[in-house]
Formats: C-alpha cells, sequence, structure tokens
C-alpha cells in the first residue's frame, strides 16, 4: 500500500563504505534520533556522538552544517527548515571518513479540505451512481496521505497515495456512492490524515472537509403488497408509505364511486372486496392491495318497533353451514340450536331498553343487531289555560299549557295545538328517552273578539317511521272552549232614516258581556233603556244611543229626518 519512506545511506564522493545496511553499524558515530520528522518551517535538532578517539567530526549541510571539532557530540540544528530535499551527513575522520546520513521527513499539513458531487446538482436518486471528490491542497509528502470518506459516522472508504514527492502536491481522489432509499438526508465529509510514523505528532495530524448534505430523492415502497382485513374490525386502510418527494394516493375498487386521493381509506364504509391503492411520485408508482373480507355472514341491522306490553316476532335465518346459532336477549333469549331459522318470541315487552342479538357460529362468530324501540302512548293529554280562570279580556295575552303523560320515546313524540280545525303550532322534542317522559308544551294566544267561544285543543301524536303503526297513534286532549269579554263596536256610528218609513232605530251590537243601552235626545222626555225604539213613536231629530259594557262603551247617533224639504215648507206655511 504505502511505499514508506525507509531511510538510507547517503554514499558521499569521499565515502570508501559501500555497503548500505551495515554503513552505520560499521561507522563509529551515531545520530540521537535517527531519523527526523519535522514540520515545514518548523525546528530540528539531531546529535551525533563518538565513544572512540578521532581527528574530527562534523555536520555537512545545506543548513545548519557544523564545521569539523575534536568534540565527541555534536548538534545539527535548524530552527525555521524550508529545504524539502535537505540531506544532512555526520563524518567523523579517523584513518579515512565514515559518514552516516540523517534521514529526514518534511511535512506539510493540507491548506483546504473540501468535498462536492462531481458534475451534479441537485437531489440524488435513490440507487444510482454519483461522484464524490475531496480536494487536498498543498500537502507533503503525499505517500504519508490516507483521505478518508465517511457517510454520516460511519467509514465508507479510504484512499492512499503511491506518487513518491517530498514537495507538497494537491490530490483530487474520488470515491462512487450509491445511495439507497433506508438513509435519505445522509451527510458526506472526507478527511485528510498524515501518519508519519512513531516519530512523527501524536495523534497523526489530519483536517476534515465540511459536511456534504446531500437530499436523497426515492420512489414509494410498500412494505407488504397486500393486507387481509376482517370487515367487522373498524380499522383504518392505511396506504401512507414513505418517499421524497411525498407520494399522492389513488384508490381503485369496484365499489368506489368517487376518487379518492387521500392516503387511508376508514373499513366500517367500505363493504367488502378489494381495494387497491397506488402511491405515486414522479421516481415511480407502487400499490398495495387490501382485501375486505365479509365477517362470515352480512351484517344486516333489523329496526323493530313494538309497543310496551305488546307481543313481538323476530326471525333469524342463515342458508350457511354453522356450529349453532342461537338470540341472546334479556328477555326471549332463545339458546344454541343447529336450526337454519330461530325466532325471537315475546308476548309482553315490558323492558324498555331491551338488547337483542342473534349469532351464529362458523368459523368466527357472526352478530346480527336488532335494533329494538319500544313506544307507549301518552296516559293523558291535556290542556289548560296557565294561571288564569274565567273569561278571557280581548286583546290580551294568555298562555295555554298542555300536559302530555307518559309517553316514550320522546323523540318521535310532536305535539301539535288546533283552533277549531286550524293548526297553530308544533313542537318536536330533541332529548333522546327511551322510558317514558312528562312533557309540557305551552302556546301564548292573544285572543280577539271573533275568538269568543272558541275551542282549542292538543294533540300528541308519535310518528315512529316505516316500521311504526300506521297511522301514527296519535291522543287528543278534551277541548277548551274561551270565552272572551269585549266592548260593544257599531259597525257604523250614524244612520239616517227618513220619517215616512216604519222603521225601528235598532242600536244592538255584539258585546260581551251584553252591553245596556241608553238613548239621549232633545225629543224623549225621559231615558229609554232598550236596545231599539219605534220610529214611528218618535218625531224627527238626532237619537244618540249608547251601548254600555264594563269594557267600555259606543255610541252611534240616528238621525231622523222628516219625509222631505216640502214637508218643512208646509210647516212653515201653517205657522204663517
Ligand atoms: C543532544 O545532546 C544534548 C547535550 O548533551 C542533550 O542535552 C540532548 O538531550 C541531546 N538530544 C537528544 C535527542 O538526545
Ligand atoms: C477551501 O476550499 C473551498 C472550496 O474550494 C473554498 O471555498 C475555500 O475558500 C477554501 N478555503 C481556504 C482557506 O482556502
Ligand atoms: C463532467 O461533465 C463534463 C461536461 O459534460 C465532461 O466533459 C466531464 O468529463 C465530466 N466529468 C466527469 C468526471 O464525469
Ligand atoms: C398510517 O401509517 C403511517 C405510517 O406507518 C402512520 O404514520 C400513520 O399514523 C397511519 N395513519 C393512520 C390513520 O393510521
Ligand atoms: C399507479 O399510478 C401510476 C400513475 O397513474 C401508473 O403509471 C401506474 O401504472 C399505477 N400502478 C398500478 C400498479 O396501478
Ligand atoms: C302563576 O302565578 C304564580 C302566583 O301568582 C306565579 O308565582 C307564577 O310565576 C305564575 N306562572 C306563570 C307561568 O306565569
Ligand atoms: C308524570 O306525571 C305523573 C303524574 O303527575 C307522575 O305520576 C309520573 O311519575 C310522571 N312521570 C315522570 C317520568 O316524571
Ligand atoms: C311554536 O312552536 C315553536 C317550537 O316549539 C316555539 O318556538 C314557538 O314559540 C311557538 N309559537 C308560539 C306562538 O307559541
Ligand atoms: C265547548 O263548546 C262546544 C260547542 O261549541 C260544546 O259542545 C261543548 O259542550 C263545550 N264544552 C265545554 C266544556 O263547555
Ligand atoms: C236589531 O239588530 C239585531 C242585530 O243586527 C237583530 O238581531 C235584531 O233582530 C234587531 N231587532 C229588531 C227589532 O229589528
Ligand atoms: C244631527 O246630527 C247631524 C250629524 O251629527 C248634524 O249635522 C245635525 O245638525 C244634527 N241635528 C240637530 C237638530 O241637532
Ligand atoms: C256612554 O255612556 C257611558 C256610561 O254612562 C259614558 O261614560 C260615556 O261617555 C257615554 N258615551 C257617549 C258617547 O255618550
Amino acid at each position: 500500500m504505502f511505499q514508506r519512506f525507509l531511510g538510507f545511506v547517503y554514499l558521499s564522493a569521499v565515502s570508501q563504505l559501500a555497503s548500505l545496511t551495515g554503513a552505520q553499524a560499521e561507522c563509529p558515530n551515531q545520530l540521537n534520533p535517527q531519523r527526523a520528522v519535522v514540520r515545514y518551517r518548523g525546528s530540528v535538532a539531531v546529535n551525533c556522538s563518538t565513544s572512540v578517539s578521532h581527528k574530527g567530526i562534523g555536520w555537512e549541510s545545506s543548513e545548519g552544517a557544523v564545521v569539523k571539532t575534536r568534540d565527541s557530540l555534536i548538534t545539527w540544528r535548524v530552527s525555521h527548515l524550508t529545504e524539502w530535499d535537505i540531506r544532512p551527513v555526520c563524518y567523523i575522520n579517523r584513518e579515512g571518513q565514515c559518514v552516516v546520513e540523517l534521514p529526514v521527513i518534511i511535512y506539510k499539513t493540507p491548506d483546504n479540505v473540501s468535498i462536492s458531487i462531481v458534475n451534479h446538482t441537485g437531489p440524488m436518486i435513490a440507487g444510482r451512481q454519483y461522484q464524490l471528490q475531496c480536494d487536498v491542497h498543498d500537502v507533503a509528502p503525499v505517500q504519508y496521505l490516507t483521505v478518508k470518506w465517511y457517510k454520516g459516522q460511519t467509514l465508507l472508504d479510504q484512499t492512499t497515495f503511491t506518487e513518491d514527492s517530498k514537495t507538497p502536491v494537491n490530490v483530487n481522489p474520488s470515491v462512487l456512492i450509491s445511495p439507497d432509499r433506508d438513509n435519505d438526508e445522509a451527510q458526506y465529509k472526507c478527511e485528510a490524515e498524515l501518519d508519519l510514523g512513531a516519530e512523527g505528532p501524536q495523534p497523526p495530524p489530519k483536517k476534515t472537509s465540511g459536511h456534504l448534505n446531500v437530499e436523497l430523492h426515492y420512489k414509494p415502497k410498500h412494505s407488504k403488497s397486500a393486507e387481509t382485513i376482517i370487515q367487522k374490525d373498524v380499522v383504518t386502510l392505511n396506504c401512507t408509505v414513505k418517499a421524497n418527494p411525498a407520494p399522492v394516493y389513488t384508490w381503485y375498487s369496484d365499489h368506489l364511486k368517487v376518487d379518492i386521493s387521500s392516503s387511508v381509506l376508514q373499513s366500517s364504509t367500505l363493504s367488502p372486496g378489494n381495494y387497491m391503492c397506488n402511491a405515486t411520485n414522479y421516481l415511480g408508482s407502487d400499490s398495495k392491495v387490501f382485501i375486505i373480507e365479509s365477517y362470515c355472514c352480512e351484517i344486516r341491522r333489523y329496526l323493530v318497533v313494538v309497543r310496551y306490553g305488546g307481543s313481538v316476532e323476530v326471525n333469524c335465518n342463515t342458508s350457511i353451514l354453522h356450529k349453532g346459532m342461537g338470540w341472546e336477549s334479556s328477555e326471549g333469549a332463545v339458546v344454541k340450536t343447529s336450526d337454519s331459522l330461530i325466532t325471537w318470541r315475546v308476548s309482553h315487552l315490558t323492558e324498555w331498553d331491551i338488547q337483542s342479538f342473534c349469532y351464529i357460529n362458523y368459523e368466527r362468530q357472526c352478530i346480527v343487531d336488532l335494533l329494538v324501540t319500544v313506544y307507549k302512548t301518552p296516559d293523558n293529554v291535556s290542556i289548560s289555560i296557565v294561571n288564569h280562570t274565567g273569561p278571557m279580556i280581548a286583546g290580551r295575552q294568555y298562555q295555554l299549557q298542555c300536559d302530555v303523560q307518559n309517553v316514550a320515546p320522546v323523540q318521535y313524540l310532536t305535539v301539535k295545538w288546533y283552533k277549531g280545525q286550524t293548526l297553530l303550532n308544533q313542537t318536536t322534542f330533541t332529548e333522546d328517552s327511551k322510558t317514558p317522559v312528562n312533557e309540557t308544551v305551552t302556546l301564548l294566544i292573544r285572543p280577539d273578539r271573533a275568538d269568543d267561544e272558541a275551542q282549542y285543543r292538543c294533540e300528541a301524536e308519535l310518528d315512529l317511521g316505516a316500521e311504526g303503526p300506521q297511522p301514527p297513534p296519535k291522543e287528543t286532549s278534551d277541548p277548551l272552549n274561551i270565552t272572551v269579554y269585549y266592548k260593544p263596536k257599531h259597525s257604523s256610528s250614524t244612520e239616517t232614516i227618513i220619517q215616512k218609513d216604519v222603521v225601528t232605530l235598532n242600536c244592538t251590537v255584539k258585546a260581551n258581556p251584553a252591553p245596556v243601552y241608553t238613548w239621549y235626545s232633545d225629543h224623549l222626555k225621559e231615558e229609554i233603556n232598550s236596545s231599539v225604539l219605534q220610529s214611528s213613536t218618535l218625531s224627527p231629530g238626532n237619537y244618540t244611543c249608547n251601548a254600555t259594557n264594563y269594557l267600555g262603551s259606543d255610541s252611534k247617533v240616528f238621525i231622523f229626518e222628516s219625509t222631505g224639504p216640502g214637508y218643512y215648507m208646509c210647516i212653515a206655511t201653517n205657522s204663517k
């Protein structure tokens, strides 16, 4: 993998030593350390020492050379190393010259590490291949470099370099990835690490790129392609599936009348059969079939309407082979039999909230619910006037009350008000009660003079629908006759009468109580209290009559004229 730089012995022009590996061992001078790893522009110090007597020892180097001395230890020292290809050697002179070269590794961490996708922008698509590239700028020596690739915290791959270079280079290794649907929103990064061995810095220096966030697009894929649902269970047919972009849903079934685009359906609203849903985005579609199985027999709900105390009979039958069927009920239960028809029978039903169902044991148990409505017509329906007795006064307001006793179920009750044959108002009830209740309904009336002796009544009707008795049973109250008091009122306030007619001046007027009459006129000697006057007994003039009862009075003027102008003339002639 790595072509590691292991160090070698420099053969000086003056050296007489031929062996590469034996050189240091045979030379009496030793290096400490034997190998130098130095950061570019960093400092370094290496000792060369000997224990033998010699004629001179020294360092030869383009930087930091030490001239020959008689010492037994000399130090090569550079404080700011900038020469990439430096080759210092320590020599010792005795009979001849012995030379040891110091291997120096100068390293430089990259200026910059960055990650990118090659030739691609926008979201990636699951299953396709993409190339990630890591740009590492200005790193040396490249043979010690490892580029590691990560997805999240997971090491995906690593790249090393075989080229041999002492000076910094740029490298841009790449890897191929094919992301899958399970890790959408993955984060990629690359890391450049320089592992320079035991003499190098610890831990090895590394530099990491920024994160590359990739949005992943993938098509819908259901974990199961079919699912069976028993119709009795109330569940959702859930087609929801992960996909990016979010899928649109379409349902197909012979049993669906309209297009549905939601991801779920409620089983309770569906009939048995197959329902296929198709989840689609631009990358593809995936469908799933939901099979709704009927629950061994058809679920039917029977409605029964029974009078309280009355009798009832309902048949439950089946055409399938079964392991037993029966009726479960608080009254009239039928134990399990092997028949195919059994009858629930109650002759005198006295339970208001009766729960009853027929069961058929098959592979599962099938239940047919019976919905029983127990009704009772009212014991009594009565009408009354609230807080009032005696006659009513025309124009005032009164309240009538209707009491309906012991009726059930009140939600089917209608109370109607009549005046004579005219329907005035009606009331229904929203409360929900299976047992009998008492209801009181009121009606506001403002009778007028025409309503004297009017007859009011109220009627309680139980309309139980098509399954109930026809016509709907009704109970009516006794009639309430009202007396209305009102004052006299003449239809006209004057009347002209010609003397020659023999007529009655008729002041009679309707009023309750009956009015008393009083006549006023200059021509009457005394007050007259009858309702009529005979014209034959009167002389011409104005006659006012006043009809009065305790509620008020009304008067009328009879203008009793002589036969005509001629008559007046004649009188005038006589008087002359
Ligand atoms: C080099 O020699 C000096 C002087 O004896 C000593 O202080 C230093 O520790 C030595 N360095 C190494 C790396 O041995
Ligand atoms: C590193 O590289 C990235 C991408 O090429 C660039 O945007 C950024 O400026 C560079 N940073 C340095 C310090 O050079
Ligand atoms: C990137 O696209 C360009 C233009 O289409 C093409 O020339 C180049 O070879 C592509 N590079 C890679 C690495 O696919
Ligand atoms: C449908 O399934 C999805 C994913 O399994 C879930 O998040 C969602 O709550 C389910 N919806 C219903 C109504 O059950
Ligand atoms: C799902 O719907 C898509 C788009 O309408 C269609 O192309 C595809 O054939 C459908 N798949 C199935 C299994 O019906
Ligand atoms: C009826 O009269 C009584 C006593 O005067 C009074 O307390 C009550 O509120 C009245 N009821 C109505 C409905 O007017
Ligand atoms: C209805 O009224 C009658 C007579 O007042 C009474 O006996 C009965 O208990 C009442 N029923 C209810 C349900 O209040
Ligand atoms: C007629 O009946 C309705 C419903 O019960 C009620 O709101 C309304 O007040 C009644 N009208 C009269 C005049 O009592
Ligand atoms: C109410 O009036 C009717 C006829 O108008 C009459 O037959 C009936 O007897 C009266 N009822 C009462 C309680 O006065
Ligand atoms: C007076 O008029 C009333 C009502 O119109 C009528 O019933 C009555 O018979 C009349 N009386 C006479 C004497 O004409
Ligand atoms: C009788 O009454 C009429 C109408 O109110 C009036 O015009 C007339 O003058 C009166 N006659 C007498 C004699 O008072
Ligand atoms: C009619 O008689 C009543 C009672 O006597 C009296 O109060 C009223 O003023 C009279 N009306 C007329 C128009 O004379």
